[in-house]
């Protein structure tokens, strides 16, 4: 078993992919890796998340003061924003399923007036605060739900005290959602002005909501500080993280398409969705990249699976595999044995999943769908700490293997010039 901080099996990958292929595309990422640590590839300027771990005390002090401040006075708190401003909080509150803290519900992220509509009905009966976060702060869909929300929340609490209990987190001097902030008298936290959205759940845009929740943001912030440490060395047999960008390149130029990252617990989901707006905006542009899409098993092995295993040939898999629960479910032996399980009794939920995974990872191979495995010991803050920097990092080297800037998303503004025009926004 592992005794890493994230262990990259790549067995299943061994017969697409061979030992020469890794050994020749080390020359590759020694250059990548240089550009990304000299800060001289494209996109330098946005490299401000490789310092994030080591940011200072003071300021983590003063997130962790306000989210005390939010536990104290409210039962939850909505997070209104959209991509990298919401996902990076949901992925790792979902993965820790923290006891200890206020209720996090999230707007922003879609324009859906039912969704609203229920958010505020449950909103009623609860005190709340709200974090409207928009790096740009001119984003239609959070700037759209705040607008509605603030007016909610100023027809319970009135405006002064609405005023107290509304954080934006925004740019520290442009945009509009930093002037109006200060025109109302809203408090603000700053997003630094070289991370980018997806890159950016270590900043307040991530840790405020993260730590209203009850996840303890210094021992997330020290899994990222551990994983930066140890993803330092440009060589892929030392460096998990360059190890899987390597080999995820080296599948697409071999002409997958498709990567899917497949876990085995529902806490992940959104560990993966993030995973997909990290790959997604980072690769794909000037028609390259593979494909970011995931699964949840076993749930998704009765739907999806079929495709997987039987269908257009252009994917690969890869296990995001947690070594062990929270929770311990043993099986117990029934002297009837009316549903025939009895053959499973003494084993532990966490046995019968692993079986499955094993199943599965060998069923996909033989149907053609290379495969590997990254695993992390248990789902902790620090454990999550790791896994968040161990993306970041792979997908810096991976979009440089790539030759693309991976820290630009070009393509993101086609959809709103048209839904803009439609809208007869002023120029
Ligand atoms: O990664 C990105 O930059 C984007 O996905 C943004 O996070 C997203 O579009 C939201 O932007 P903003 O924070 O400016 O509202």
């Amino acid at each position: 078993m592992p005794s890493k901080k994230i262990n990259v099996d790549y067995s299943n990958m061994k017969s697409f992919i061979n030992e020469n292929e890794l050994t020749e595309i080390q020359k590759r990422v020694t250059i990548a890796h240089k550009m990304l640590s000299e800060k001289t590839g494209p996109g330098s300027d946005y490299l401000g998340w490789l310092d994030l771990p080591y940011q200072n005390q003071q300021a983590i002090n003063e997130i962790s003061e306000t989210a005390d401040e939010i536990k104290q006075n409210a039962d939850a708190i909505v997070c209104i924003g959209i991509g990298g401003s919401y996902l990076g909080a949901k992925a790792v509150i979902e993965a820790i399923q923290p006891e200890r803290g206020v209720d996090v519900y999230y707007a922003g992220n879609h324009i859906d007036s039912d969704y609203l509509s229920q958010l505020m009905k449950k909103l009623e009966t609860k005190e709340f605060y709200i974090n409207v976060i928009s790096k740009s702060g001119t984003t239609l869909e959070p700037s759209l739900s705040f607008r509605i929300l603030k007016r909610f929340m100023q027809s319970k609490y009135g405006n002064e005290k609405s005023a107290r209990r509304i954080i934006a987190t925004t740019d520290k001097s442009r945009g509009l959602l930093k002037t109006y902030a200060d025109a109302e008298g809203f408090r603000t936290f700053a997003i630094p002005d070289d991370v980018g959205g997806r890159f950016s759940v270590l900043t307040p845009v991530g840790l405020l909501p993260i730590a209203a929740s009850g996840v303890d943001i210094y021992e997330l912030l020290g899994g990222a500080l551990e994983m930066a440490e140890s993803s330092a060395d440009s060589d892929i047999t030392k460096n998990e993280s360059y190890l899987y960008a390597a080999l995820r390149y080296l599948a697409y130029k071999k002409g997958k398409r498709i990567e899917i990252l497949a876990n085995f617990k529902p806490a992940l989901h959104y560990i993966s969705e993030w995973w997909k707006q990290l790959y997604g905006e980072s690769e794909g542009k000037e028609n390259k990249g593979l494909f970011p899409s995931s699964v949840n098993f076993t749930t998704d092995l009765h739907s999806l699976g079929q495709y997987i295993q039987e269908g257009v040939r252009n994917i690969i898999e890869t296990f995001l595999i947690v070594e062990k629960s929270k929770n311990t479910i043993h099986v117990k032996k029934e002297s009837d044995n009316q549903d025939g399980l009895n053959y499973l009794s003494d084993k532990d939920m966490d046995e019968i999943n692993h079986k499955a995974y094993l199943g599965t990872s060998a069923a996909h191979l033989d149907g053609d769908v290379p495969n590997m495995t990254i695993t992390i010991p248990s789902l902790t803050p620090q454990t999550i700490g790791h896994l968040l920097f161990f993306f970041e990092k792979a997908v810096a080297i991976s979009g440089y293997l790539l030759d693309v800037n991976p820290f630009n998303q070009p393509g993101v503004e086609a959809y709103k010039k048209n839904m803009f025009k439609l809208l007869g926004r002023p120029e």
